[in-house]
């Protein structure tokens, strides 16, 4: 199983890393092949909603004017058979890295003919809350909808706190392994 993890967190040693990490061990134990984007430290702009009308050449052609990071990234994407999406929680959302990365890869993978290997791929997600640890489920929903119609099939989620972060750590290992095994 080749997994791509793509993450809004910019601390590699934090703890939506450590969230994402504990999964890839359990993948790479059961066999599994483990990549990992963090977004901050690659060049994604925001949609420019390009025309007056707010549509631009992603509509019918399923790519975007802005020559960045998004392209190779979305190649990524279609090679793997699961991506695992996370971030940190900010104000019970995502962080504006995934925010502005899934606002792109949403219209570009829109037209039908420009969707495969995104639409249908099987997607997971984790949400880490690592302040005063509120609002990681409420981020959860907010990224299930920005995967759902993005064309994900939103396999599961994952709320985690700064208070469960230790046992959510635990339970993501043995997720990853039963995932790579099944
Ligand atoms: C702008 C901003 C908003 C935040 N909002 C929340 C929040 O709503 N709930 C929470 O528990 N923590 C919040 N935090 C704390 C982050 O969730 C915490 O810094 C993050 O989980 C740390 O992740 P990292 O160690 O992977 O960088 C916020 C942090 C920032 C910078």
């Amino acid at each position: 199983m080749q997994v791509l993890t793509i993450s809004g967190a910019r601390n590699p040693a934090g703890q939506t890393s450590q969230a994402v990490n504990a999964v890839a061990q359990g993948i790479i134990a059961a066999g599994g092949v483990v990549e990992t984007v963090l977004l901050p430290e690659m060049h994604i702009e925001r949609c420019r909603q390009c025309d007056d009308n707010g549509w631009g050449i992603c509509r019918t052609q399923g790519r975007c004017v802005i020559e960045d990071d998004l392209p190779a990234i979305k190649a990524r994407i279609r090679q793997a058979d699961l991506v695992l999406f996370a971030t940190p929680v900010y104000y019970a959302d995502l962080a504006e890295s995934l925010r502005a990365f899934l606002d792109r890869l949403r219209r570009t993978s829109a037209p039908e003919e420009f969707s495969a290997g995104i639409r249908g791929k099987r997607a997971i997600g984790i949400c880490v809350a690592g302040g005063g640890g509120g609002g990681a489920p409420n981020c959860c929903v907010a990224l299930e909808r920005a995967l759902a119609s993005t064309g994900f099939d939103v396999y599961d989620l994952f709320p985690v706190r700064r208070q469960n972060l230790a046992l959510k750590v635990e339970v993501l290992e043995a997720y990853g392994y039963l995932l790579a095994k099944a």
